[in-house]
């Protein structure tokens, strides 16, 4: 088959390293760069370090409001998938650059094949959520992490195309995973210790865009019972700027502001990590495969399992609730298994091979 891959934005990048891989070896793969994530940090590192192939497009869209952002990548993205006509559009998660590429494909003839299909939050609020909902609705082909992302996918009366195929951010932890406790001088570079420091990261736009819920994640911050790491995100390092806040923190003893990390060593710091804090989706599964409990700065999760597991609390941005999670000793339970074996890619290779003998 030939599938046109789109990407932009961090995490899909990340997604697409085992995903690329495994569809180059039975398939032609024609990867399109929306440009939407553009800094060094936050997109080329990820293609240099992890050997994800040089797109094919780079569309170069940049930052903007969403109407004009996800405007301008259907618009770019319109013209690529008519002149390079693919059986396959496949796009991940639920960021800008997902829906941009789901309404396109929909409205021409290939079909849409979405990975991390059937996750909801159920807060319309967030953008991810409707991007999720539109995206899965448009999709042919939907690559659920989990049995019960496929049952809510039934649920909203989503039945053909289904596949169950575990989560591809599984099969990319245990790629790195070796490679970054050999490789990675992160926790050298910031004087840190396995097991004696918290990670953070925040950047969803309901901690962001809102100075009272900012302002509480820097008191619990501070207040931390052990060093704290923060790859800041540049959106949030605007916002900390913008409200007044990022003094506090960059002249706090307790936290260590950095600039977002490549992929190697940001999962060596997980795994050091003795927890994270966080608001992304991804990070609060990555924790679990890591070992690591996970406090999650949001006041619902779509990755349900893991706080149901007892891995991973969600604790909003409410300052007691934040304190009283950084400071908590209790054993955690033996882990389940969830979203599946690190086998993810495989599995969606082979069903597009399957589709390919089925149209045959
Ligand atoms: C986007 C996704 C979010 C995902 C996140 C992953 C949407 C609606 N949001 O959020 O789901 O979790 O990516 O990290 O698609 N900026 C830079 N450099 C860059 C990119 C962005 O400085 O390379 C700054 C710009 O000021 C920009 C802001 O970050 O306005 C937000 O970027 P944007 O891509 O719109 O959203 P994210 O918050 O990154
Ligand atoms: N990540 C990274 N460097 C960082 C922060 C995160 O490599 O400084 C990785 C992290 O391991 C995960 C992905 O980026 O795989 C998560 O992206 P993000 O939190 O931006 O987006 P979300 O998953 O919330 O959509």
């Amino acid at each position: 088959l030939k599938i046109l891959s789109v990407v932009g934005a961090r995490p899909q990048f990340i997604k697409a390293f085992p995903v690329s891989d495994a569809l180059r070896r039975d398939h032609d793969e024609v990867l399109v760069h929306t440009g939407q994530h553009y800094d060094e940090s936050l997109s080329g590192v990820f293609f240099d370090e992890l050997d994800i192939p040089e797109p094919d497009y780079n569309l170069g869209v940049g930052s903007g409001p969403h109407a004009a952002q996800t405007a301008e990548m259907m618009e770019l993205l319109d013209a690529v998938v008519a002149d390079e006509a693919p059986d396959v559009v496949l796009v991940y998660g639920d960021t800008n650059s997902t829906l941009a590429a789901a309404l396109v494909a929909s409205k021409r003839t290939p079909r849409l094949a979405h990975v991390e299909a059937g996750l909801r939050s159920y807060n319309r609020a967030m953008p991810e959520e409707i991007n999720r909902i539109l995206t899965d609705h448009c999709a042919d082909l939907l690559f659920a992490p989990s049995e019960s992302a496929a049952t809510t996918l039934a649920s909203e009366g989503i039945h053909d195309g289904v596949y169950v195929t575990g989560d591809v951010q599984y099969d990319a932890v245990l790629r790195v995973r070796s490679a970054a406790g050999e490789r990675s001088t992160v926790l050298e570079a910031h004087d840190l210790s396995d097991g004696e420091f918290v990670l953070a990261t925040v950047h969803r736009a309901a901690n962001t865009d809102d100075r009272s819920r900012l302002s509480a994640i820097v008191d619990g911050l501070v207040d931390a019972p052990k060093p704290v790491v923060f790859p800041v995100h540049p959106r949030t390092e605007q916002a900390l700027r913008d409200s007044g806040l990022w003094s506090r923190l960059a002249e706090d003893e307790t936290v260590r502001l950095v600039e977002p990390v490549g992929y190697l060593d940001f999962v060596r710091l997980l795994d050091g990590a003795e927890r994270v804090v966080t608001d992304s989706g991804g990070v609060q599964k990555e924790a679990f495969y890591l070992d690591t409990r996970c406090v999650t700065l949001r006041d619902e999760t779509e990755w349900t399992e893991t706080v149901d597991s007892g891995w991973n609390v969600l604790v909003g941005a409410d300052r007691d609730a934040i304190r009283t999670a950084l400071h908590a000793t209790d054993p955690l339970p033996s882990k389940p298994s969830l979203y599946g074996e690190g086998t993810a890619a495989e599995r969606i290779a082979d069903v597009l091979s399957e589709v390919e003998v089925a149209d045959a």
